[in-house]
């Protein structure tokens, strides 16, 4: 952390009190307007009452904010300065959703209009394919379109996919992410090759699980259909146009993006096309479009009314002053069930560092662990630990006043589970109401004395709710682009490169060498139990 920043942060772990949420409610009958924040632009109600928070903490850490610089980082990366410095890059996935018609230079080169002729392309391309103007080599219309990719080439349209699903009027997209071979045959089972469009999905174009997808993507096509059907049937989203070529495919049909879009930031770039085809580009653009009003939100309004930034806090806070371990994400609604999993790249991909900026080990906790599970399935599931478990996990809430659309009191059921949740977790239930209700239902003392320790909720349990009027294509922009800016801000106050990725390298290096061995060819220098395992496996394959 920068000096001033740990100093300020030594100072709350100092003065860390045993506050008690209960009691922060009782004393102030206005926590919940001082501590929640309405965003009319974002279609959103933020409430953060129910956090380990009263006045002196949030106090301090607006000054955390103040010393840590904040917007001023966050000008450099909107300005396209070569904030990712162990990649020299800049970090521009918020240019792909300005529409406010400015310049934005790299390197003396202003690269709006590359951006503006690129989402030009992809509605042009969306549209064709949307209508039948687009067709495959035997003249038929596409009917499923298969993305090909892997982490940010993947999770991004997936979710989303899954997301916007009630406005999906298109082609049907499908994904094919993992090298395990399970994927791509369960996937491509009931397809015609016919009407089946790939967009093989990678910004470097080299990545082993894809290519090797698209690779037996591209032989079952030709299987049916013959060699001259690639050109109608496999479009690439990459920025790697040498390797696209490589591949066969025509860069006609190559949907480029840059380098200062990363991987895990890429929905917003052509790797969004599969989205932009199922829900129209008008959709796709309304994305956008939300993700820019909460850029706006983020860049303009004081550290006190920030969400991202107060949302960053909150996690810098649990993470680094109270110690918790992790942070649950708990989206509301069935169409977000891939929300999580999207976010755990974002979030740990982005901020799981430990080095800073000097170039130096960092000696206190970086990056939140996130996981999560869509209520209410997740209730039935894991909700017993975070209820009555011993550790303390920091959760928050998603939900949409809302849904796409309503049947009978279904939304009303899933809303009430969701706040009261949100009451169980923070104000629990004491031994004299456990009691009481257990004497109001006629229980004997002898089963009421061996029943009460176990019905006790200790509560104090924090959490926040993020309440969307609904689920669109902006407010599903406006989520994302929250929890991006709070990862950004988070990466800030642990002095980290939020914006490379080296700690995925290793293994991919050691899988290469080890499948050089499964083919038979030397190799040296595998430990006993590596060695161990894969002559197992070699003498167990079945050829
Ligand atoms: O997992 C590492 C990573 O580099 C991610 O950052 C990226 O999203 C993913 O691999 C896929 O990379 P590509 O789009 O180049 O295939």
């Amino acid at each position: 952390m920068q000096k001033d920043v740990k100093e300020l942060t030594q100072k709350l772990q100092k003065n860390k009190k045993d506050l008690s949420i209960k009691k922060l409610f009782k004393t102030d009958p206005d926590r919940f307007s001082r501590f929640s924040k309405q965003a009319e632009e974002l279609h959103l109600l933020y409430d953060y009452s129910r956090n380990l928070i009263d006045k002196e903490i949030f106090d301090g850490l607006m000054d955390i904010a103040e010393a840590a610089r904040i917007n001023d980082y966050a000008q450099r990366m909107f300005a396209g300065e070569k904030i990712n410095w162990t990649e020299d890059r800049a970090v521009l996935h918020t240019a792909l959703r300005d529409f406010s018609g400015g310049k934005i230079e790299v390197d003396g080169q202003d690269v709006m209009p590359e951006i503006v002729k690129a989402r030009e392309k992809m509605k042009v391309f969306s549209e064709k394919v949307r209508s039948g103007e687009f067709k495959g080599s035997t003249g038929k219309k596409i009917s499923t379109v298969v993305n090909i990719g892997i982490g940010g080439s993947d999770l991004g349209p997936r979710m989303a996919a899954l997301a916007l699903r009630a406005f999906s009027d298109g082609p049907r997209p499908v994904f094919v992410s993992n090298v395990d071979a399970a994927d791509i045959i369960e996937s491509l089972k009931g397809l015609d090759p016919e009407t089946t469009l790939f967009l093989v999905a990678s910004k470097t174009f080299t990545t082993q699980e894809t290519i090797t997808n698209a690779l037996s993507a591209r032989s079952w096509l030709t299987s049916a259909l013959g060699e001259d059907a690639v050109e109608k049937h496999f479009v690439a989203l990459s920025t790697n146009r040498e390797e696209v070529e490589r591949f066969g495919i025509d860069p006609e049909n190559m949907f480029g993006f840059w380098d200062f879009v990363g991987g895990r930031y890429s929905l917003w770039s052509s790797i969004g096309l599969s989205l932009a085809i199922s829900i129209g580009y008008e959709n796709f653009e309304s994305m956008l479009r939300g993700a820019e009003a909460l850029d706006k939100h983020f860049l303009e309004t004081e550290y006190s009314e920030n969400i991202p930034v107060i949302m960053a806090l909150i996690g810098f806070l649990y993470n680094n002053v109270y110690g918790f371990d992790t942070t649950a994400i708990l989206p509301y609604s069935q169409y977000l069930e891939r929300f999580p999993a999207y976010l755990q790249q974002g979030d740990m991909e982005s901020n799981g560092k430990s080095v800073n900026r000097s170039g130096g080990p960092v000696d206190y906790h970086t990056g939140q662990i996130i996981w999560g599970e869509p209520g209410t399935n997740s209730q039935h599931s894991f909700f017993q630990l975070l209820h009555q478990g011993s550790r303390i996990i920091p959760a928050d809430f998603i939900g949409y006043i809302n849904p796409p659309e309503r049947k009978g009191d279904h939304h009303d059921k899933l809303m009430a589970n969701m706040f009261a949740q949100g009451e169980a977790l923070a104000f629990g239930c004491t031994k004299e109401e456990a009691k009481k209700e257990m004497q109001d239902a006629g229980l004997s003392k002898e089963d009421i004395d061996m029943l009460l320790p176990h019905k006790v909720f200790r509560g104090n349990r924090p959490s926040s709710t993020l309440l969307f009027e609904e689920l669109t294509p902006y407010t599903l922009g406006v989520l994302i682009a929250l929890y991006e800016q709070k990862i950004f801000v988070q990466g800030i106050l642990w002095d980290i490169n939020s914006f490379d990725q080296w700690g995925v390298e290793l293994g991919k290096k050691l899988a290469s060498r080890i499948l050089k061995k499964i083919g038979d060819a030397e190799v040296e220098g595998l430990d006993s139990s590596t060695s161990g395992l894969l002559a197992a496996y070699i003498k167990g394959k079945e050829i």
